[in-house]
């Protein structure tokens, strides 16, 4: 397949690369070559490489800084997801995109299906959320997957800056233990993108690895994995003051996954311990 993956310098984007470069024909669409932001640059892009499929993991993704500049959350996040999902119906191409549990404001007592009403908390939850739907709207043949509390080869991530810190002699370390999350590794996404190129469903999944912890435990796992002696201690949101609010309950059910067949994400330990194996130095 032609395949055109935004975003692709990126975290998410880079392991799809990897997962899809030898079976596909791939074209990345990242800044600064591409902005999905001009309109122009969208179809041009689409036009020239005329995809079979778009993988849309471009985004603006620093949570509080999204809370200082809401504008270029917006930009980016909806009026760019709307260029592309315009480009793709357009020019015929199926599109899948990314999400986040921060669509939700993470007060329910269990974890959240598809069928949940979002109400995000922060500006980058809402912008992904006006995002998504930009794409309901414009490219009817579409998959949103909604991931959370993500990590891959390279980074940024919470892994990256906690095993960062824990390398470094200091005082113990202190590490959220009220939010509650399904840790999700790159490969486990584009796994499933995998599977989903094959199958023709439409619309909204939830794709977070399976299994819960909060950041202490999944930050505990972690450092305990690679067999660093560093002291860990839990703290409460409370005594650690961020910009954008955090969900207390990220935690995704994913419902329409196991209504549509597919098999059970990857449980978030085993994927943990895998990526460690594989990537020691992250
Ligand atoms: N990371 C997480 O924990 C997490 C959790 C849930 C959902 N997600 C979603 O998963 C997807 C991938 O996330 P990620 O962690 O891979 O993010 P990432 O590492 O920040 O990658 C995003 C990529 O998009 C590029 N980009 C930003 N603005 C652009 C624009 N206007 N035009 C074209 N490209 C642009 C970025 O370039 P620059 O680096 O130059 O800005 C970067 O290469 C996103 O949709 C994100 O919302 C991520």
């Amino acid at each position: 397949m032609r395949i055109l993956i935004t975003g692709g310098n990126g975290m998410l984007g880079r392991e799809l690369v990897r997962a899809l470069a030898v079976s596909h024909t791939l074209r990345i669409a990242d800044l600064p070559e591409t902005d999905i932001t001009q309109v122009s640059d969208c179809f041009a892009k689409i036009r020239d490489f005329r995809p079979e499929v778009i993988l849309h993991a471009a985004a603006a993704t620093d949570v509080d800084g999204c809370e200082s500049e809401p504008d270029r959350a917006f930009r980016v996040n909806a009026v760019g997801s709307a260029n592309v999902a315009h480009a793709a119906e357009r020019l015929g191409a199926r599109l899948i995109a990314f999400s986040t549990d921060y669509v939700f404001d993470g007060t329910a007592p269990r974890p959240y299906h598809e069928w949940d009403t979002p109400a995000p908390r922060t500006v980058y939850g809402a912008s992904k959320l006006a995002g998504e739907e930009a794409i309901r709207i414009h490219c009817p043949n579409h998959v949103i997957l909604r991931i959370a509390w993500l990590y891959g080869p390279g980074g940024p991530s919470f892994l990256h800056t906690i095993l960062g810190k824990a390398r470094h002699p200091g005082p113990p370390l202190r590490v959220v233990n009220d939010q509650w999350g399904n840790p999700t590794s790159t490969r486990a996404v584009a796994e499933l993108v995998v599977r989903l190129l094959d199958q023709p469903v439409a619309g909204l999944f939830h794709a977070s690895c399976e299994g819960e912890a909060t950041w202490f435990e999944f930050a505990r796992t972690a450092i305990a994995f690679v067999g660093i002696q560093r002291e860990i201690l839990p703290c409460t949101t409370a005594e650690f003051h961020r910009p954008a609010p955090r969900p207390a309950n990220s935690r995704l059910e994913k419902r329409r996954l196991r209504l549509h067949g597919f098999p059970p994400m990857p449980d978030w330990r085993d994927e943990l311990a895998c990526f460690l194996r594989h990537y020691p130095d992250l």
